[in-house]
């Protein structure tokens, strides 16, 4: 079981089973359960995990995947996807920001050994070579990030594979609720031909964000 949940001081926190024993990627507690090592993901600084714990199903990236991550930044949620996916899958991480993917790749990449960073522009799929993925992870901030997110998707992304898109209401209009602009999204990706399965707000741990499950 890569991914944990306990009971902690009457809340859910999640744990994801340590890659690399002994090393932390951020300011995370390292555990020991049943004599395994795993560490604390802190949902007030992975999307995924706020995600998570507001209902999204656990196992949308499984053991043996291959991840197309978008916006590694320095690589918080990154590694714990590197730590769910486990040494028979493999993470392709995209940064375009040189200074934040310098510490992705310090970081991250050099310590997992199923991490494959590229410094690239998302808008230019061609400049990052892989074969078809199961899932693609979007978390970029940009105004256009679901055309972003479709453009990978219909390039990289297996068919029935699954679209996690990050949707940060404020990035795409600073006027309109959120919840329009996040309604305004999925209907993109329905034109686009994806099912949407889940819409979830991240509130309370990200304000005015929201994760958008589809399938392609
Ligand atoms: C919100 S942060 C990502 C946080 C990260 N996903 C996490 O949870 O740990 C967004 C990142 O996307 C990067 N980004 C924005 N536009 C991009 C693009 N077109 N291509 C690649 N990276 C991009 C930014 O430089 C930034 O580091």
């Amino acid at each position: 079981m890569k991914l944990r949940r306990e009971e902690r001081d009457g809340r859910t926190s999640l744990l994801t089973k340590n890659l690399v024993p002994g090393n932390k990627t951020y300011n995370e507690d390292l555990l020991i359960r049943d004599g395994v090592e795993f560490r604390t993901w802190d949902p007030f600084r992975s999307k995924l995990a706020a995600a998570i714990l507001k209902g999204l199903p656990d196992d949308l990236i499984r053991e043996g995947d291959k991840v197309l991550y978008l916006g590694t930044s320095t690589g918080t949620t990154p590694s714990h996807v590197s730590d769910i996916v486990g040494e028979s899958g493999l993470v392709v991480g995209v940064e375009f920001a040189p200074r934040v993917a310098r510490e992705f790749v310090e970081n991250v990449a050099r310590k997992r050994k199923n991490v494959i960073p590229y410094v690239a522009d998302a808008r230019d799929p061609s400049s990052y070579s892989l074969t078809k993925c199961d899932v693609v992870y979007c978390d970029i901030a940009q105004q256009d990030q679901t055309e972003i997110a479709i453009l990978n998707c219909r390039r990289l992304l297996k068919k029935g594979g699954r679209l996690l898109l990050i949707v940060k209401a404020r990035s795409i209009d600073v006027i309109r609720e959120p919840k329009d602009v996040f309604r305004e999204e999925s209907r993109k990706l329905e034109a686009a031909g994806f099912h949407v399965s889940q819409m979830i707000e991240l509130s309370p741990f990200d304000k005015d964000h929201a994760l958008i499950y589809a399938t392609y």
